[in-house]
């Protein structure tokens, strides 16, 4: 049995792809196998969303050619950076297998041809391809949390964003096969699912769009945490938000990327919504889930961005409050529309102050949201033990929120009331409440 080693780089998209290639390749005759040194296939999964993603990429890949010379492997780069780099990958001689995002059924076939040492490239992206009869094989460590991807693609082109051009359009998973693949996850034992998908508010298969689709997954079983990433403000319906609201499986947890506070900005960045429209969002979202958490994306420095656009940034930051937010200067992708129409000419010291000071802004706003938090209680589903010690506990609320709490009578994949003691601004520092 030949072994396979993969690593796994970029968005949660990616782990769920990689648990699809296992799959398809166990199908074969592979094994996984999660010692790099063991492995007769070395692959990576990879990630082109900003150029340092790529970057750490490109240096890993000379490391595994280092394993190349000590004994025979195959060498094999997958997924995003694989549909945007091409040819340029096999050229390069330090790889044997080029596959993008929508070739994985063909893996198998194209690791024989390579291993009989003809290099393999396939990079055509389908309009249909969605993997829906694949069952995945997990890699979550606790056996707690499973990945289900429900929609491949996307159809929105933002300026900035390479991802259409490495994803290609976007499609619709058959809602029946999600649906079983919940209640497989169920019947495994997993106790949290998040339903993934470049925009899922755009998921339409058949007559069943999103909200239907949260519902049809919140009734596989009660007990059954239901998340889902991404969400677009400009698609966010009220049905979702109100099916969020009725049912209790359903996580309080939206993550909303923003990008930007300026409207300006956000035009050229060819968002399809505007700052008042976001915050109309975000007040519904109150209304109807009052306690719900809501996370963000935000780009500093695009093209042409000025102090008072960043100003704008800041404030709307400081307006919504968000409870945690994932924070990036820009960085130019070949092909994409900003590259081709603007100027990337913020420098990069300013670039690198206005994202350290969006930083600082958050960091004490993720701090003042856990400090809202104290002396309540809530049902976390544990994770396994803390970082820290063996006999502390970690979980997530259901507005995720990691949470540390003594206990050596409960494990992972358990549900536990935990009253909020203290806090720091990445966690809340818990004690049994029952
Ligand atoms: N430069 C910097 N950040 C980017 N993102 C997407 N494209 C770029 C880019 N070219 C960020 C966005 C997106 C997140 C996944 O990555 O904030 O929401
Ligand atoms: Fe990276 Fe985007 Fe591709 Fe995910 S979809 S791997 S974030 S480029």
């Amino acid at each position: 049995m030949k072994k396979v080693y993969i690593e796994t780089y970029g968005c949660q998209m990616n782990v769920a792809d990689t648990e699809l290639v296992f799959s398809i390749l166990e199908k074969k005759g592979y094994s996984r196998c999660e010692d790099i040194s063991q492995a007769d296939v070395i692959m990576a999964n990879t990630c082109s969303i900003r150029d340092n993603a790529e970057q750490r990429i490109i240096g890993r890949i000379d490391q595994f050619v280092l394993q190349r010379q000590k004994r025979e492997i195959i060498i094999g780069i997958l997924g995003c950076m694989a549909e945007r780099m091409k040819e340029a990958l096999l050229s390069s001689g330090k790889v044997d297998i080029v596959a993008g995002p929508d070739s994985y059924r063909r893996l198998p076939e194209l690791l024989e041809a390579a291993g009989e040492g003809y290099p393999q490239i396939d990079v055509i992206l389908s309009r249909e391809e969605t993997y829906a009869d694949i069952s995945p094989v997990r890699t979550d460590k606790n056996g707690v949390s499973a990945f289900i991807s429900i929609m491949r693609g996307c159809n929105n082109v933002c300026s900035y964003c390479v991802v259409p051009y490495t994803r290609g359009v976007e499609r619709s998973r058959d809602a029946s096969s999600i649906v079983r693949e919940a209640c497989d996850c169920v019947q495994k034992g997993y106790k949290e699912v998040t339903l993934l998908g470049q925009n899922v508010d755009s998921y339409k298969f058949e007559d069943v769009d999103f909200a239907r689709l949260l519902e049809m997954v919140a009734q596989v079983s009660p007990s059954l945490r239901v998340r889902f990433s991404t969400s677009n403000p400009q698609d966010i319906s009220d049905e979702v938000i109100e099916v969020m609201a009725r049912y209790p499986n359903i996580c309080h947890h939206i993550h909303l990327p923003v990008q930007s506070g300026s409207n300006r900005i956000l035009e050229k960045m060819r968002r399809r919504y505007n700052r008042e429209w976001y915050l109309e969002r975000v007040a519904k979202i109150r209304e109807i889930i009052p306690d719900c958490a809501i996370s963000t994306d935000v780009i500093a420095g695009f093209c042409s961005e000025t102090e008072e656009d960043h100003q704008a940034t800041l404030s709307l930051f400081r307006e919504v409050g968000f409870d945690a937010a994932f924070m990036f200067y820009y960085s130019e992708r070949p092909g994409t529309l900003a590259a081709r129409k603007y100027p990337d000419d913020v420098s990069l010291e300013e670039k690198t102050r206005r994202l350290n000071e969006i930083i600082a802004l958050q960091n004490s706003l993720s701090l003042e949201s856990n400090r809202r938090d104290l002396g309540k209680v809530f049902e976390v589903l544990v994770e396994g033990e803390s970082k820290k010690s063996a006999e502390r506990l970690c979980g997530r609320t259901g507005t995720n929120k990691v949470c540390v709490w003594d206990d050596t009578s409960h494990k992972a994949g358990d549900y536990v009331k935990v009253k909020v003691l203290d806090c720091t601004q990445a966690t809340l520092l818990c004690e049994l409440a029952e």
